[in-house]
């Protein structure tokens, strides 16, 4: 009961962005381009974040390969992903992605991210 409500609170903001209901989030048209944008100049091959991390953007098959630790992004949980949480700095500031002073996602495309994990985080 406690998850479900939790789940409406985050998700509301997002449906209402979307306009009309629980619209399923595309990975291709509106995940990925937020990705491209703010996170794979350093999370490709070759890059600071993919050297230092193990984590690359590169392909929906890295993105949820994860880090050399394991998953970042839980599909249907955005609440505990690690991939949410350093994104809207709440393990610790210091830590928060991207990681220097570049243009971050506003908080309207976190929403989208986050409605697309919880929806099952699908290669559609
Ligand atoms: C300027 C370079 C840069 C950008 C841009 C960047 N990152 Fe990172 N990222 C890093 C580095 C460096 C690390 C290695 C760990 C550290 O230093 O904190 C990392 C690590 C990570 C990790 C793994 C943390 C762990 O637990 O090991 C995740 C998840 C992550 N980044 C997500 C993102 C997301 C999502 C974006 C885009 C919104 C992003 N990063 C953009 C540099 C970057």
């Amino acid at each position: 009961m406690k998850h479900l409500a939790r789940a409406l609170v985050l998700a509301a903001p997002a449906v209402f962005l979307l306009g009309c209901g629980e619209q399923p989030v595309s990975y291709q048209k509106q995940v990925r381009p937020l990705l491209d944008k703010y996170c794979v100049r350093c999370h490709t091959t070759g890059g600071e974040g993919f050297q230092k991390s193990g984590f690359s953007m590169d392909s929906y098959d890295a993105l949820m390969e994860g880090t050399q630790y394991g998953a970042v992004v839980k599909p249907g949980d955005s609440f505990t992903s690690a991939f949410v949480m350093l994104v809207e700095g709440r393990a610790d500031p210091s830590l928060r992605m991207p990681h220097d002073q570049g243009e971050s996602p506003t908080p309207e495309e976190v929403e989208v991210i986050k409605l697309w994990i919880d929806q099952g985080a699908k290669n559609n």
